[in-house]
């Protein structure tokens, strides 16, 4: 019996704009409505704990209310015929819920907070991760260890701890396919040039993208459709 191939998956906010959640840097995106080194930056956590607070209980908020669309379905029904890992951007939980077996969080989950250690290497143990669903959290909130809890979210200016896994993911896949992504933010946007001389790399985007590699077969569409023409090709290989 033949292995299966395996595909590395790397998505960004693009995937879940159908869903109806925005993107971050397209016209009237998240950053054009909030300042990112405010909101979503470790200084900007250390500034101001509660106004963090509140845009990502909102997050979470729009979050509850949506659900995941065809082109988080068809990425989980790629599970079926081969060995597959998604390496989201996005903090949402909808690859999840659509039914994709292994998924790993770059940047975050907005579904969970964990202790903050009030100093800026904000390292963290699996261990003391808390999954509030769509809960709100307040300054106030404590863990059990009593320290005030903060979102499970890669802040601005923070290390990307799942990089190294991402890396080796990337590195052994037959096929990437990126879906949705600006590929702005490092060291994620950098993460395609892990991908093996004979990979294949497909990218999903109705946008240009900035990915300097002649082999990239670009399928500009939104990211359902795109899904839908990337299935038929690579069920034909
Ligand atoms: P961006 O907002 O930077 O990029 C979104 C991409 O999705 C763009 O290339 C759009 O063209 C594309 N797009 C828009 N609608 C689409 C659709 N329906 N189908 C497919 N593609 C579509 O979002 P990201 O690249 O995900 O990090 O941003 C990366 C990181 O920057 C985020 O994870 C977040 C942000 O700051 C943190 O907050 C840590």
């Amino acid at each position: 019996m033949c292995a299966k191939k395996k595909i590395a998956v790397l998505t960004g906010a693009g995937v879940s704009a159908e869903s109806g959640l925005s993107t971050y840097r397209d016209n009237n995106g998240l950053w054009d409505n909030y300042d990112p080194m405010e909101v979503a930056s470790i200084e900007g956590w250390f500034r101001n704990r509660a106004k963090v607070l509140d845009f990502y209980n909102g997050q979470r908020e729009k979050l509850r209310n949506v659900q995941p669309n065809d082109a988080h379905r068809t990425i989980a029904r790629l599970d079926d015929n081969f060995d597959v890992c998604v390496i989201t951007q996005n903090v949402d939980n909808l690859h999840e819920r659509a039914g994709s077996g292994r998924v790993i969080h770059l940047h975050g989950e907005v579904t969970k907070v964990r202790p903050e250690t009030g100093v800026y290497d904000e390292s963290y143990s699996e261990r003391e991760v808390l999954d509030i669903g769509y809960e709100k959290v307040v300054l106030g909130d404590k863990a059990p260890n009593g320290s005030q809890l903060r979102p499970h979210i890669v802040f601005f200016g923070e290390a990307v701890p799942k990089i190294e896994r991402a890396i080796e993911v990337v590195s052994g896949a037959d096929i990437v396919l990126i879906v949705g992504t600006s590929l702005q933010v490092y060291p994620a946007a950098g993460l395609y040039r892990y991908a093996r001389n004979d990979a294949k790399i497909y990218i999903i985007d109705p946008a240009e993208v900035p990915v300097n590699e002649s082999r990239v077969i670009h399928i500009r569409e939104n990211a359902t459709c795109g899904m839908k023409k990337f299935l038929s090709i690579v069920n034909k290989e």
